[in-house]
């Protein structure tokens, strides 16, 4: 295949991929972003870009014959999931021996099918966690400017004090009020406005009608509407979709070659292209970024990069739980996806701990408080290349789960027996009460400080940069994405300053 050129190519089109791709094209530089996910912008035969939570089709998943969502089980039927025809839907689900990894796939990664909620770090945990990347210019510069330019908004609290769609939330605030817990209000990169005007029934529904991990199709600030669109116009970004990154190799002389397959929806290789470039963002997620970066060390293409690459990994100590609440605590049919409130017990010493109030939206009254708890641990596992299958292991035993469910279930033990409430036991399969087999906040693989320098610079690999989750060391005690956007931004400015064209 002829070799194309770029001056600048962005592997990845999530979070760091975004930053990379608008300020590259800001500063007037030719730059190429490879997705391996499709565009999200034409509507099917239903007249919907994204497909319904309740009636997923082949635009739910990457590549599956039956959905594989979160929520396995209630009252243990096996109600959630449906066969599906094998697309390159919005949602993947990669799975390892002891822990599934939820991904977006698509132009805008995991903005099109996260929650939106756009959390600051504790500076402390921060400083603690990623001790190179100075504090003072995260929190003076970098974390405004990323909450700013993905149009973070809060919800009005009188607002919220009063609609149906946030009794869920109002009663898990009551039982953590009487636990002693405080709760916070979270801010959210879903426009409160149309969520009102949905609300109101002046706007289509999309929060309001069960929309969110297969993809919302109003109302939610993704990528592709705020960083993305940006870069496009600024005219020097191109993003070429069902483009697949799978080797790295450098240019004598300095640069680097990238070879891609291009798939059709069917998932079938359909051309292979070789690009090179001057320099080279790697943006493909935790688990996609690292891959990249161990294939291209253990196959000797890059020999130098660290030793590091593939530690440092974390679920960021996710667990899920659901509480049965007593029959006059109802939680309402009507429930928002977007969740806007969380247990803050961060401060805690003993067990700190941010439980995010999550939707469980059926149609139906089910009682039950749902939670994503982010906990604390220093539990790490690794990833490693596998030439038998040229695809990474990780390393990751049931057992390092298990301190983050202890630390939720502390939590949780105190809330329940505090309103003599109870676990719901069918929600996840296997009658348990937490889910700490699946994360939706892979971290690390590649951490900033160690396997890179103090920015973001790949170590052994000059002009190759990373600015997406893998530098985060598996744990930030919040929702990332807005710390993986701030230090993306702040990769960026670095290596725009070292080369500026
Ligand atoms: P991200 O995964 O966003 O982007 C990587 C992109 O690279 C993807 O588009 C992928 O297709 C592409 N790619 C991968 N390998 C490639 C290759 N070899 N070649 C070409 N392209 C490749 N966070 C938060 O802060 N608040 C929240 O509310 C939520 N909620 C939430 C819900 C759900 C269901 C999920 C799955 C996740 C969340 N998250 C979240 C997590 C958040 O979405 C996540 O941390 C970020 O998307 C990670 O950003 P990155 O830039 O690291 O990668």
């Amino acid at each position: 295949a002829a070799a194309d050129h770029t001056p600048a190519l962005v592997i990845g089109s999530g979070y760091g991929g975004a930053v990379a791709a608008l300020r590259l094209g800001e500063a007037g530089i030719p730059t190429t972003v490879l997705e391996m996910g499709a565009l999200w912008n034409r509507q099917g035969p239903d007249g919907r870009v994204f497909c319904p939570t309740t009636a997923p089709d082949h635009r739910s998943m990457w590549f599956r014959t039956r959905t594989e969502a979160p929520l396995a089980t209630f009252l243990w039927l096996d109600v959630v999931n449906k066969d599906i025809t094998p697309y390159p839907g919005v949602l993947d689900r990669v799975r390892f021996d002891a822990m599934s990894v939820y991904v977006g796939r698509g132009v805008g990664g995991g903005s099109l099918v996260n929650g939106g909620m756009a959390v600051t770090p504790d500076r402390d945990y921060f400083a603690r966690v990623l001790p190179h990347a100075d504090a003072a210019a995260m929190y003076d510069t970098y974390f405004p400017r990323a909450r700013r330019t993905l149009g973070v908004n809060a919800i009005d609290p009188a607002w919220f004090e009063s609609t149906e769609w946030y009794r869920f939330s109002r009663i898990s605030r009551a039982h953590a009020a009487r636990t002693g817990l405080a709760t916070t209000f979270v801010p959210n990169v879903y426009d409160f406005d149309h969520m009102r005007r949905e609300a109101e029934g002046t706007a289509p529904r999309s929060a309001l009608a069960g929309e969110v991990i297969y993809g919302n199709n109003h109302g939610k600030r993704t990528l592709d509407r705020t960083y993305l669109a940006a870069a496009l116009g600024t005219g020097n970004v191109t993003i070429e979709t069902l483009h697949r990154a799978r080797a790295l190799r450098p240019l004598p002389g300095g640069g680097y070659v990238v070879t891609a397959d291009r798939i059709d929806t069917t998932g079938r290789t359909v051309a292979t292209r070789e690009i090179s470039c001057r320099r080279l963002f790697l943006a493909a997620g935790s688990l996609g970024t690292t891959e990249l970066l161990l294939r291209a060390r253990d196959t000797g293409t890059l020999p130098d990069l660290s030793e590091h690459i593939g530690s440092g990994w974390g679920p960021n100590g996710n667990v899920m739980t659901g509480r049965a609440n007593h029959l006059w605590d109802t939680v309402g049919e009507r429930q928002s996806t977007m969740p806007v409130l969380g247990i803050d017990d961060r401060a805690n010493p003993d067990n700190p701990v941010f439980a995010e109030i999550a939707p469980l939206p059926t149609g139906l009254e089910h009682w039950i408080s749902l939670y994503l708890a982010i906990t604390r641990t220093p539990e790490r596992g690794t990833l490693t290349y596998d030439a038998a299958t040229d695809g990474v292991r990780l390393h990751w035993t049931p057992d390092q789960s298990r301190a983050s469910t202890a630390s939720a279930k502390r939590l949780f033990d105190r809330v329940n027996a505090r309103n003599a409430t109870v676990y719901r036991y069918d929600l996840f399969g296997g009658n348990r009460a937490f889910a700490d087999d699946f994360t939706y906040h892979p971290l690390g693989g590649c951490v900033l400080g160690l396997a890179t320098d103090a920015y973001g610079a790949v170590r052994g690999a000059p002009g190759v940069w990373v600015t997406d989750g893998a530098l985060v060391p598996g744990s930030i005690g919040v929702n990332p994405f807005l710390t993986i956007t701030a230090l993306a931004e702040r990769a960026m400015d670095r290596a725009l300053a070292e080369q500026p064209s």
